[in-house]
């Protein structure tokens, strides 16, 4: 099933490479979105992730012009732009695709990416903002196609520091580091356990055949990104202050239920030692999960993903109604049912929910997802099961 669709976009990537420029592309690159398991809002503050890369991604089709920029029509926008291959564009006011472009394009020249001038065409089959990292998935296709025409390799995880740079720079997002690494290094059939201190990472293998991840697009998206997510962040750093250490990677829980006091104030109430509750909290639950999985102890895995989903609903407050919808509905279906554990994955505030399940009962799963979402919030969700994939690639 996902072969196929990878093949399509293929298909239909080089086939508009065809029409637009009169003749086949000499570059093919591809770069895959995200989900994650567990350890969510936890990369800017220095603890754990346990993302892994899907089934989805975006392929660029390339090949040298004569021009001295480069020019790339985006399939999804449904627009052609022009891109100088200059290191100091300076970031435009509004972000738009094009600021992702840009921003990876003059970031590899400044790092020695010699590109001549090219024609392209991106096209991508992750669903745009809806929380499974296609602004990555782009950032680094488009790294990797300046590396690949550029004749340098700026190795995986310069290559994903570099892009979590353009995010910063040209989207204006002050994200952590997890989307883009595992764009950047992700492995077929394994999730990878980051350590966001000293950015090591260890494979983990998701083999079993009898357990799917499940992803179900809530297909909503608040507004709230924007303020909130820097906001969050901000909390961290200042609670991490508070606490006399640099990061809140650097508290464990019995030190901040012992320093409650230094967190909680008249002007904020409890919401720095929520914050930081919620931080350190996952950082055990992901711990704890990735070693119950390699056990295959999904009693426990289950159990960290809903405490997971619990601790960012009410401690962090990034969830939303309609994806607190999904992950009871998937709750009440329960271990017998096939569902092992479910929780919000990505950024909060809509996106998606990620399950784990039983491979044999996806079918009846997707089916009770769908119809009781329709009846409780009278949206389609979207669904659709991946195995971990390959991180970014020359095709
Ligand atoms: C977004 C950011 C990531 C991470 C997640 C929350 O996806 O890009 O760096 O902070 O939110 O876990």
């Amino acid at each position: 099933m996902s072969e196929r669709l990878f093949e399509e976009l293929l298909d239909e990537t080089k086939r508009l490479f065809v029409e637009k420029y009169g003749v086949a592309p000499q570059v093919l690159v591809a770069a895959p979105g995200r989900v994650n398991l567990i350890g969510e809002h936890t990369d800017y503050n220095g603890g754990f992730v346990f993302p892994m890369a899907i089934e989805r991604c975006t392929i660029i089709a390339a090949s040298p012009s004569a021009a001295s920029s480069a020019t790339i029509f985006s399939n999804n926008m449904g627009a052609t732009a022009d891109f100088p291959l200059d290191p100091d564009v300076a970031p435009a006011d509004k972000v738009e695709w094009t600021s992702y472009v840009q921003g990876a394009i003059s970031m590899s020249v400044k790092k020695g990416a010699k590109a001549p001038g090219f024609n392209a065409v991106i096209n991508s089959n992750v669903p745009l903002g809806g929380g499974l990292s296609s602004s990555a998935s782009l950032e680094v296709a488009v790294a990797t196609l300046m590396e690949e025409l550029g004749g340098v390799s700026f190795g995986k995880v310069e290559k994903a520091l570099m892009c979590q740079q353009v995010e910063h720079v040209y989207a204006k997002m002050a994200c952590g580091i997890m989307d883009q690494f595992i764009s950047a290094l992700g492995e077929k059939d394994h999730a990878m356990l980051l350590d966001c201190r000293s950015q090591e990472s260890k494979m983990i293998p998701l083999t079993d055949p009898s357990v799917s991840v499940l992803i179900a697009n809530s297909n909503v998206k608040h507004a709230l990104t924007g303020s909130e997510y820097p906001e969050r962040r901000a909390s961290c750093e200042e609670a991490a202050r508070r606490l006399g250490v640099k990061l809140l990677r650097d508290v464990d829980l019995e030190t901040l239920l012992a320093s409650k006091d230094k967190l909680i104030d008249e002007e904020n109430g409890d919401r720095l030692f929520k914050r930081a509750f919620h931080a350190v909290g996952e950082d055990v639950r992901t711990l704890k999960m990735a070693d119950a999985l390699v056990a295959g102890d999904w009693e426990t895995v289950g159990a960290q993903m809903y405490a997971s989903h619990y601790s960012l609903r009410d401690d962090y407050e990034v969830s939303c109604p309609e994806i607190d919808v999904l992950v009871e509905i998937a709750r009440n279906i329960g271990m017998e049912g096939g569902v092992i554990g479910s929780r919000i994955t990505g950024g909060g505030f809509g996106g998606c929910t990620v399950s784990l399940v039983k491979t044999d009962k996806v079918d009846e799963i997707t089916r009770i997802l769908k119809e009781e979402y329709k009846n409780q919030v009278g949206k389609e969700a979207t669904i659709f099961s991946t195995r971990p994939a390959q991180g970014a690639r020359v095709l």
